[in-house]
């Protein structure tokens, strides 16, 4: 199951009130009802007054102590508060849209905030496991409705309830026997919107649902053009394309459909309670008024158009409503661990690890509680400042080991010390702050200036950059760049070299000089040059830092000071690379260094005893 298909029927009443918190809670709901309340007692005020004057000029009983209409000047007495009662109106109209507009935005700016930092906070898991479309789609579609889609349809079904309301209460203040017509047909009204809106709900949760792939396809091919390309395989993607969209519009017709149904019916009813109204009127002709009987036919429209607007605003309201309820269950998802330290823990300076020293105890973790575990017990320790070589299958957990150190998964048990602090007791920005540093299995850059990929929170000066720069050979070409430090990097590095991105992920660590250093080797070939410009960087420009480095080839690492060979999740092996050859059968790092042939294995065992 996932959680894009979760919610089923109806949207639940703490939707609504997530809602109405985030636009202000209790006061908001107090302003929007008053200024309701106002607006239509003074609606009403005008149509009462109106009636009112109309008797005084058929001679009748003046009101207010304004007498009958006789007169131009108490003709414009009655006209002079008719105004006043149309003004106070307008006035409170006014009033509850600027109250409804500045709350719906309110509540879509929280919303947006709460969901935003819920996901920033979210673990590794949740992106794992969840499509980009699907992100994608809460941070546009949905915040789309709810800034600009759901006031609208939220107003309107308040307003169109208000109207109802007083509706109801002049035809049966002038011909009570109405109410038993009122009181069937509101039960059929509501029994027709009940099975109207549980089929709406969810056909607009289908047409919801169904942009997300198209969304995740159009990324998808966009990214993979070239490939596409090349292998010309666009009619596959373009019909994969169009059957997402059919299955959309598939989704919006029958929403279309559906209104109409619900239309015809709605329609039908609302002419009889209209013929009703005027039968019953012709009926008692004798004992009610003209004007009243005017104000009667005249609301019997009014209520048949309320109840249309009600149970249509209301139905879309509450499809709309989804989009809040998918925000609000974005913005409740579980967070990582807190990254501030907790308030027991030592004093720590942004330098921290002050030494350096990384001890795995009997580490134990999986990538979900439901998997089994990846890390089986894996114990070691790295010295402050050592060099440590890992190496293993593929699979065997050499880049989860990273995923451990950094706490991208909490463990199932063992522990992790830094310089004897259990990392787990940790505020996560300790983990991942300056002091330790991860050039990852692939180069990631942001989009955005170069110097901004170099030094993200910008506490280091250029010439601090320039060095780094330099010391892999990068400062020629950045200098050529227009804007040097300045330069534009394109999404995902783009405008630069696979090895080029790597140098520049180098940089980074460089200029962070941190104490612990994790180096996941590029599996993707990176040329030879390159290659050796990183290398002789991670030597010389991290003397005093610990590090792991991942290697897929045993000549970066043969000459570190212990290898740490990975097997299935488990230590396999642990000691300097010459006593680890030394072993004679049953040697997994010999065994390796065998494997790559007569001449090669010659050449690594005499570089082994050369400690860098
Ligand atoms: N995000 C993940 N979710 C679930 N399982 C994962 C995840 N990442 C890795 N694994 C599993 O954990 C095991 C170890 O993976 P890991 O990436 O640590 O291997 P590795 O030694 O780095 O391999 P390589 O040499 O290919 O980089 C593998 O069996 C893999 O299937
Ligand atoms: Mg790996």
């Amino acid at each position: 199951h996932t959680d894009e298909d979760r919610a089923q029927g109806t949207v639940a009443l703490g939707v609504y009130i997530g809602y109405f918190k985030a636009a202000g809670g209790l006061k908001f709901a107090f302003c929007l009802l008053s200024s309701l309340l106002l607006e239509r007692l003074t609606y009403l005020g005008a149509d009462w007054w109106l009636t009112r004057w109309i008797q005084a000029s058929d001679g009748g009983g003046g009101t207010f102590g304004l007498g009958s209409v006789d007169n131009q000047t108490s003709n414009n007495n009655y006209l002079g508060v008719y105004i006043l009662w149309v003004l106070g109106n307008s006035i409170f109209a006014l009033l509850r849209m600027l109250v409804f507009s500045f709350g719906a935005a309110s509540a879509a700016a929280r919303l947006f905030r709460d969901m935003a930092r819920a996901v920033f906070r979210s673990p590794m898991r949740f992106f794992e496991t969840t499509p980009l479309g699907r992100i994608t789609n809460r941070f546009s579609y949905d915040t789309e409705v709810l800034d600009f889609g759901i006031l609208e349809k939220l107003n309107g079904t308040i307003a169109s309830s208000f109207w109802l309301m007083s509706s109801v209460t002049v035809i049966i203040a002038v011909q009570p026997i109405m109410s038993g017509v009122i009181c069937i047909v509101l039960f059929l009204y509501y029994k027709l919107q009940l099975y109207y809106r549980k089929t709406s709900v969810q056909i607009q949760r289908l047409d919801s649902i169904s942009r997300s792939p198209i969304q995740a396809h159009f990324a998808e091919t966009l990214q993979g053009a070239v490939t596409i390309r090349s292998f010309e395989n666009q009619t596959d993607f373009t019909n994969v394309m169009m059957s997402h969209i059919d299955s959309n519009a598939r989704a919006v017709l029958a929403y279309s459909a559906a209104s109409r149904w619900l239309g015809v019916r709605l329609e039908t009813l609302g002419a009889l309670v209209t013929a009703a109204t005027g039968l019953l009127c012709w009926i008692y002709r004798d004992q009610i008024s003209g004007e009243l009987t005017g104000l009667a036919l005249l609301w019997s429209f009014n209520f048949t158009i309320s109840l249309n607007f009600l149970v249509n605003k209301s139905t879309e309201a509450e499809s709309k409503m989804n989009s809040a309820e998918r925000m609000l269950h974005y913005s409740r998802l579980p967070p990582e661990a807190s990254l501030e330290d907790p308030k027991d823990a030592p004093e720590r300076s942004n330098r921290w690890p002050p030494e350096g020293k990384v001890e795995f105890q009997d580490v134990v973790m999986s990538y979900a509680d439901s998997l089994s575990p990846v890390l089986k017990g894996c114990t070691f320790t790295a010295l402050p400042g050592e060099k440590i070589g890992v190496v293993g299958r593929t699979g065997a957990g050499k880049s989860t080991l990273a995923v451990a150190l950094f706490r991208l998964r909490e463990l199932t048990s063992g522990r992790i010390l830094i310089d004897g602090v259990d990392i787990s007791k940790l505020g996560l920005s300790s983990v991942r702050g300056e002091g330790i540093c991860i050039i990852p299995q692939a180069p990631v850059l942001f989009s955005g200036t170069l110097r901004y990929n170099l030094d993200p929170f910008d506490v280091h000066e250029d010439a601090v950059l320039w060095r780094a720069l330099k010391s892999v050979g990068m400062s020629e070409l950045i200098r050529a760049l227009p804007g040097e430090l300045n330069a534009l990097v394109e999404e995902g590095g783009s405008n630069f070299s696979v090895g080029q991105r790597q140098l520049i992920c180098v940089v980074r660590a460089i200029i962070r000089q941190p104490r612990v250093l994790v180096v996941d080797e590029a599996t993707a070939s990176v040329d030879p040059q390159t290659d050796q410009v990183v290398q002789n960087a991670l030597r010389t420009e991290f003397k005093a830092t610990t590090q792991l480095t991942i290697a897929h080839r045993l000549q970066t690492i043969v000459d570190s000071d212990k290898v740490l060979v990975m097997d299935n999740g488990r230590v396999a092996e642990f000691g300097t690379p010459a006593d680890l050859l030394e072993k004679k059968e049953g040697g997994v790092f010999a065994s390796l260094v065998n494997a790559t042939g007569r001449e090669s294995a010659e050449h690594l065992k005499s570089q082994a005893g050369q400690r860098r």
